[in-house]
């Protein structure tokens, strides 16, 4: 039990045995990150949480484009109704702030009270559902064709920005996505209609592998749009695909044989804790 005095810092190289711990609380499915993960992505925005000097937690957030996205938040649970997670919460929408964001947003299992209270308390609101499933390749035969004659492109740099914006994308996530080695952004596109850019798109990462963000205009579409990526994957049988806010998609899908991964929600809203002095 803490009843100590909470502190909190950047983080450094060597907590990644704390991560490595806590990680798992997140319930995400996914293995902690590695040493370099954690160095190069995570340790540059993520924040530390002591209590009397000892490591009792960890914030991973993310800044893009005006938008702060929280990515972990974990407590010790010999730590937690304490107020740490708030402390962790409101440090990261100061930083947020000073990093030029107004609004924040983050994914979270619907079940877990104790998270979605404390984001509601700093003003988040729930948005959609989404659902992050696995399927197996060999399924992907077995989606309808589409009733138009689509094709697979890859999505050109000054195509982006409209795709983004016809599914609603965070500006610059598909620019930052087409900049990382080995993930492929790709979208659907009817030769009858070629300049028609809100069929589908998918940012699909071959390490993982698996597509986020992943969207279609038409839920029916989708086998199109996955029969295209399949020549991309390396040996895998199976590929991840999150779904979000497409209920009738996220159905299609599970009927042919998704395994449902994890549903969460996604809630966003203005940053609204106090700036850092
Ligand atoms: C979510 C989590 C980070 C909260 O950390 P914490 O240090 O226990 O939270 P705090 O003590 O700062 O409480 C902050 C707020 O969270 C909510 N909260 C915390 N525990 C709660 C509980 N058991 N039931 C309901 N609400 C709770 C309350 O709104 C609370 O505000 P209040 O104290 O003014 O009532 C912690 O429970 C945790 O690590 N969970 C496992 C990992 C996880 O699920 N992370 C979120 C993934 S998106």
């Amino acid at each position: 039990m803490s009843s100590g005095t909470i502190r909190l810092r950047d983080a450094a190289l060597g907590d990644h045995a704390l991560v490595v711990r806590l990680f798992p609380d997140l319930l995400t499915g996914d293995p902690p990150p590695d040493l370099e993960r954690w160095r190069d992505r995570f340790v540059p925005t993520s924040r530390i949480a002591l209590v009397d000097g000892e490591a009792a937690g960890y914030l991973y957030y993310d800044v893009l484009d005006g938008v702060g996205y929280i990515r972990n938040v974990v407590v010790d649970p010999a730590h937690r109704g304490r107020g740490l997670g708030r402390a962790l919460v409101e440090d990261a929408g100061a930083l947020m702030l000073a990093r030029g964001c107004d609004r924040w947003q983050l994914n979270v299992r619907p079940e877990n009270d104790p998270a979605v209270a404390l984001y509601r308390s700093v003003g988040l609101e729930i948005a959609f559902a989404s659902v992050a499933l696995r399927l197996p390749w060999a399924l992907v035969d077995r989606l309808p064709a589409s009733t138009r004659p689509l094709e697979v492109v890859a999505a050109a740099a000054d195509e982006l920005a409209a795709i983004a914006a016809a599914f609603d994308l965070p500006e610059g996530q598909l620019e930052q996505l087409a900049a990382v080695p080995r993930v492929f952004v790709r979208r659907l596109r009817d030769p009858e209609d070629p300049g028609a850019l809100d069929l589908g798109v998918a940012a699909f990462d071959v390490t993982f592998p698996g597509c986020f963000p992943f969207r279609v205009g038409r839920a029916e579409d989708v086998g199109a749009l996955l029969r295209g990526l399949r020549s991309l994957a390396e040996e895998t049988d199976v590929i991840g695909v999150v779904v979000e806010g497409h209920d009738a998609l996220a159905e299609l899908l599970i009927d042919a044989g998704a395994e449902v991964k994890l549903r969460f929600v996604h809630m966003r809203g203005p940053i609204r804790v106090a700036s850092a002095s």
